[in-house]
């Protein structure tokens, strides 16, 4: 069975992002070398293939996700750049019932039945696992399959902004499996769900 892993920055008071989502100020801040470090040897696949040339990690192989999954609204950020494929280097899913077409050949849409559809990739034979990159939105949609939760979580307060699940109560219990430390003030936390 291969996991569904929610792994995503978030402020000290749990938001993903300002009101809009954009989290571009706690993205950029605390890539110091030890901290990139981590990155490239644990999860280099999560940054996306426009950015992981200038940052050296276009030669590196991919080691827990083979699989991404993002919303709609996630991967307008990349077509607004010109980037259709963002995450090149996987396979690629996006959750939308607005876009009709893929815009590229490296990505699906899934419009109809996303439970399904995200059951079917876990029950999968082999391979690693999958990488619920985001927002907001549909981390809610799909908050009962997440198998496991990597937050990275940066020494800043939003007061406001976007939530980890755009979901209405609904409480469920993860075990805590690590915590990292960073002498930036980064926090990497990994749970795995209690079922
Ligand atoms: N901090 C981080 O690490 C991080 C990571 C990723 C994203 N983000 C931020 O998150 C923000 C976007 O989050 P968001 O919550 O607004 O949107 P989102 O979750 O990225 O996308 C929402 C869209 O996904 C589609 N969708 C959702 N549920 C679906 C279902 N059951 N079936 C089919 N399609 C479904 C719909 O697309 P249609 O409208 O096309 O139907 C919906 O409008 C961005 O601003 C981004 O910066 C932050």
């Amino acid at each position: 069975m291969r996991k569904l892993t929610y792994f995503i920055a978030c402020s000290l008071d749990g938001f993903i992002g300002d009101e809009q989502g954009d989290a571009s100020e706690m993205m950029l801040r605390f890539m110091d070398e030890e901290y990139l470090h981590f990155l490239k040897t644990e999860f280099p696949e999560t940054l996306p293939s426009h950015v992981r040339p200038q940052l050296g990690f276009d030669a590196l192989p991919n080691v827990r996700f083979d699989t991404v999954i993002q919303g709609r609204a996630s991967y307008d950020l990349a077509l607004k750049e010109g980037v259709t494929s963002p995450y090149a280097h996987l396979r690629e899913y996006v959750a939308s019932r607005s876009l009709a077409t893929s815009p590229d050949p490296n990505v699906e849409i899934i419009a109809d039945d996303l439970v399904g559809r995200v059951r079917a990739l876990k029950a999968e034979e082999g391979g690693l696992d999958i990488y619920l990159c985001g927002g907001s939105r549909l981390a809610g949609e799909l908050l009962d399959e997440i198998d496991e939760l990597v937050i990275k979580s940066y020494p800043l307060v939003y007061g406001t902004g976007m939530p980890m699940f755009g979901t209405g109560l609904d409480i469920k219990e993860f075990t805590l499996d690590g915590v990292r430390s960073f002498t930036n003030g980064a926090l990497v936390r990994t749970y795995t769900r209690k079922r």
